[in-house]
Order: C-alpha cells, then sequence, then structure tokens
C-alpha cells in the first residue's frame, strides 16, 4: 500500500484511465480499474482491453477481475499479469442481479467452499499480489466477512478491502464500521475499510479508530476531489490543509485526460458528457447547483459547456460546500 492508505475505489463507468491518473495527481493511493469480466478477458475484446488500460503514473495499479469459476478467474488473472498490473482483485461484492444470478460478484461469499476454491486457483496463477473486494456477507444473518479474511489469509492473497453494507442492503443504510472494526480485530490480513467516507477528517478517523490498513472512497471524491489530498495532509500534520480549490486546472486536467482515451467517430462529444457528468457532481453542495445541473446538459458542444464550466466554478471556488452527506448519491453500483 505504501504510504499512502487512501486507495482510489473502483466504480464502473467512473475510474477509468483517464479519471485515475487525474486522481493519481490529487494523490491518492492505490488505484483499481472497475470490474472486467473474466469472460471477456478470455475473448480480448477491444471494449475488455480499453477497460484494462492504466498508465505508468497510475502504479500500484490493480486490475478487478469477476467471473463464475475458479479455473476462468485464474486464467484472467494470468492475462491481467502479463498485461503489468501490479496486482489482480477479485470482485466478491457485486451486488448487481445479472451478476449474482451466474454466481459471480458476491454470490461467491454464500460458500465458503468457492471462497477458498478461488482464491487457491487465482494465488496458483500469478506471481503478483492477489487482493479481495468484498462486503460484509450476503445478508445480515450471514456476515461472514471474518471468516472469508481467515480463508485470504491462509491462502496468501495480500489484502481484504471490505465495503461496510451486505450484498442485501444494496446501498441502503449506512457502511457498518463497527462491524469493519471487527473483522480488523480478528484478522492477520491486513484490511482494508469502505463506505460512506465523505470528508477528511472521516477518513483519518476511520483509519486509526478501526485499525485498518487502509480506507477506499468512491463517491466521496466525486463531491469532493481533494479529499485524498486533505486527507494526506490531516494524517501527516493534524490539520486539514487549505487546498487552493483550482476547478479550472481540475477541469483543463480532465479535458486533457479524457482526450486522451476518447475512441469511436465522436471523440468531442465523449469529453462534452464527461465534463458535464463530473461538473454536475462536483457543483453538489455550493450555492446555484441545481439551476447550473439543469442547464449545463443543454450545451451542444465541447467549447459551450467548458465555457459554462469555468464561469460557474469560479463563481462558488471561494465560497463553502454544504453538507449533503444525508442525500442519496449514486445509489448502486458493482461493487
Ligand atoms: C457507480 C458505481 C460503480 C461501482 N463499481 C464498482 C466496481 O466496478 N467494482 C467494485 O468493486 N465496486 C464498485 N462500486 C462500489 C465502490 O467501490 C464502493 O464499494 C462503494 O461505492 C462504497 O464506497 P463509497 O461510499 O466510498 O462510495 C461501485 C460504486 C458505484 C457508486
Amino acid at each position: 500500500m505504501g504510504r499512502n492508505p487512501f486507495l482510489l475505489a473502483p466504480m464502473a463507468g467512473i475510474t477509468d484511465c483517464a479519471f485515475r491518473t487525474v486522481m493519481r495527481e490529487l494523490e491518492c493511493g492505490p488505484v483499481i480499474t472497475e470490474l472486467v469480466s473474466a469472460h471477456g478477458i478470455e475473448y480480448a475484446s477491444r471494449k475488455t482491453l480499453q477497460l484494462m488500460e492504466f498508465d505508468e503514473t497510475q502504479r500500484p495499479v490493480g486490475i478487478q477481475i469477476f467471473g463464475e469459476t475458479p479455473e476462468i478467474l485464474g486464467n484472467a488473472a494470468k492475462v491481467v499479469q502479463e498485461h503489468g498490473a501490479d496486482f489482480v482483485d477479485l470482485n466478491f461484492g457485486c451486488p448487481v442481479p445479472k451478476v449474482v444470478k451466474k454466481g459471480a460478484g458476491s454470490a461467491i461469499l454464500r460458500d465458503l467452499k468457492a471462497v477458498e476454491a478461488v482464491f487457491k486457483s487465482v494465488r496458483s496463477a500469478v506471481e503478483i499480489p492477489v487482493t479481495v473486494k468484498i462486503r460484509t456477507g450476503w445478508d445480515h444473518d450471514s456476515r461472514n466477512a471474518a471468516e472469508v479474511a481467515k480463508i485470504a489469509y491462509e491462502e496468501g492473497l495480500a489484502w481484504v478491502a471490505i465495503h461496510g453494507r451486505t450484498r442485501a442492503a444494496g446501498y441502503s443504510g449506512a457502511a457498518d464500521w463497527d462491524f469493519i472494526a471487527e473483522v480488523k480485530a480478528a484478522s492477520k490480513i491486513p484490511i482494508i475499510g469502505n463506505g460512506d467516507i465523505v470528508t477528511p477528517e472521516l477518513a483519518v478517523s476511520r483509519l486509526r479508530e478501526t485499525g485498518c490498513d487502509g480506507v477506499m472512497i468512491g463517491r466521496g471524491c466525486l463531491k469532493n476531489p481533494w479529499i485524498f489530498r486533505q486527507a494526506m495532509g490531516l494524517m501527516r500534520s493534524g490539520q486539514v490543509p487549505q487546498v487552493q480549490k483550482d476547478f479550472g486546472r481540475l477541469f483543463e486536467r480532465l479535458h486533457q485526460a479524457f482526450g486522451l482515451i476518447a475512441q469511436g467517430d465522436q471523440p468531442e462529444r465523449f469529453v462534452m458528457l464527461q465534463i458535464k457528468k463530473f461538473a454536475s457532481w462536483y457543483s453538489t453542495g455550493y450555492p446555484g447547483a441545481s439551476q447550473f445541473r439543469r442547464t449545463i446538459f443543454q450545451h451542444e458542444t465541447l467549447e459551450a459547456t467548458l465555457l459554462a464550466v469555468f464561469e460557474y466554478f469560479e463563481s462558488i471556488a471561494a465560497l463553502v460546500q454544504a453538507d449533503t452527506s444525508g442525500e442519496a448519491f449514486l445509489m448502486g453500483g458493482h461493487g
């Protein structure tokens, strides 16, 4: 994990190669690709290869895979290793019916023998570290994260990341950090806690109070892109550093980074949509955000979009972002 214990959580459709590069510049710790189908890897489609792409600045970078059988996951892990990733991450947390129905994602948590078989197969397939991201359990009565962590330790995995909700809970309720702390206390393997970290203070207090080896931040950095830098500063100096909220520079970087990965016959349209999406998330909690969101999606060119974005964010950069942690925000995902 190095010296930065604040990992960027994998988020499908969001934490692509461009976004991970920009977040690394903003001092996040290790990064992981969104989930990639082990079947897809077998057929090496263009889309799959694109999902697995990363650049050197992102290291340490993991590629996350999901699939049903130990063999398929083992084979996919080999490809991940050949691809040059620093570690391979197993997705045992995805609650989405389409994935779970096939026995992949969080469905594997229901069967500890299957958990063990996957760990064995993947570990013996590669030399790079193997990590896993899980839920606390399938449902409240079968929360078995501690058992999964024990098997992961015995099978030689490098860490277990725990999203503090059950599969049954989806994204409702609060992540159960007391439970994560219990699992950490009972485990010999490094544990990464995850869920609902929305401020640098919370990032550092969760790390310290649970004794976790790292904490993973997902949605929090979509509202506050400086959360990692602030958390690192707070951990080092005891104070949240004053970061310059330079939205202009941030959007220039995003523009550039998305431009580099844009493919297809309408690359500018792709970049425009990305800028609109991130601008609408980053505006959360600032004055005029709902009006801004209503109008930003109406622009039809990248140039007009950027102009509107620069204008709005310049007007709010010196203002305080309201706490919106009580409001529903991206209540669905693959982990
Ligand atoms: C839109 C979205 C997509 C996600 N995709 C993935 C994924 O591909 N793999 C994964 O392990 N978790 C995925 N997750 C789950 C996050 O990694 C994380 O566990 C969850 O959002 C809770 O952390 P947070 O409250 O910091 O966001 C996704 C979450 C969201 C909101």
